[in-house]
């Protein structure tokens, strides 16, 4: 099957419905679109477990802080299409903020815990705007599983959450973070960056591995593995340092005390362009 563009929500949920009551699976792969190696991994992975697969691309007002990028998000619906379509996806729903939100919504989702540390502390309207948009996606697509990348962990984090509080019927399947090789996250805003900025942009994910080395190497006090991590961003030029952060990868909250369930953590802004990343603690048993 080729790749189908959709517009509107009835026109989705009609299309989704007949392929349902064939008992086929239906994969959902939310995204903000600009689609990159990153996104199109979570898109093969629901191709090679679901009948079916929608991408969505939806740049969500209510995720952006009014002094955010919303409105410079970059976009390329074309582009994005073409590599949906070769990732084998069956479809790409593109709504328009008129259609997602007809009047303002007055129904949010907000997910208390896990959304409080971290990009909740630096964007504390973000992740309760991110919630109610997959909420609301989950309700249109009503899909088996949903694709969801470890590059946004917190992310992860909040949408587990929520399905698991309100009884969502869909498996969050978290997936690996793509990297460039020189270990720079994928990721939309990467263009953003200018040549020295993308040069020096790798020194977020090195002083997360360095503070994941000092944890495997028995350092278990967090202050020092972030001090460690924070001392790396700030001798390289350009990034201006938001946080690091040693915090426990299920509840997402800052450790004292590092242990197995560490994960760290960071956020840098490098001109217009404000990065995350986070790395798990090698275990000696394979990749973090
Ligand atoms: P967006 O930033 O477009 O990301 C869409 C999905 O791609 C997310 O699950 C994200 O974690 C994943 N992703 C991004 N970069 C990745 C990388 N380098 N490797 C693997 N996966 C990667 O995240 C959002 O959009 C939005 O918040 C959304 C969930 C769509 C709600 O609006």
């Amino acid at each position: 099957m080729s790749l189908h563009r959709v517009t509107t929500i009835a026109d989705l949920r009609a299309r989704l419905d007949d392929v349902r009551r064939d008992g086929s699976t239906v994969g959902f792969v939310p995204t903000m679109g600009y689609l990159h190696d990153g996104h199109v991994s979570l898109v093969e992975r629901s191709v090679a477990e679901c009948d079916r697969t929608v991408v969505s691309i939806f740049v969500n007002p209510l995720q952006f802080a009014p002094t955010e990028d919303l409105a410079a998000y970059p976009r390329d619906l074309e582009g994005d299409a073409a590599k949906a379509a070769a990732a084998g996806a069956d479809w790409l729903f593109v709504p328009s903020v008129d259609e997602m939100y007809p009047v303002p919504v007055a129904t949010t989702v907000s997910v208390a815990g896990v959304s409080a540390a971290m990009e909740g502390a630096s964007r504390p309207t973000h992740f309760a705007g991110v919630a109610t948009v997959v909420a609301k996606l989950f309700q249109i697509v009503g899909p088996c599983r949903a694709y969801f990348g470890e590059k946004d962990f917190q992310q992860v984090a909040v949408v587990r959450r929520m399905v698991a509080d309100l009884s969502m019927p869909v498996e969050v399947v978290p997936c690996p973070t793509l990297r460039e090789p020189d270990g720079l996250a994928r990721s939309s805003r990467n263009v953003y960056l200018d040549p020295a900025e993308r040069e020096v942009a790798p020194v977020l994910h090195r002083a997360l591995t360095a503070g994941a080395a000092a944890i495997a190497a028995g350092e278990a006090d967090a202050e020092v593995v972030r001090r460690v991590m924070a001392g790396i961003i700030d001798a390289a030029p350009l990034g201006e340092l938001d946080y690091v952060e040693v915090a426990d990868a299920d509840t997402l909250e800052p450790q004292a005390r590092c242990d197995h369930r560490s994960r760290l953590f960071g956020a840098v802004r490098f001109g217009r362009a404000r990065l995350i990343d986070n790395v798990g603690v090698p275990t000696g048993e394979g990749p973090a």
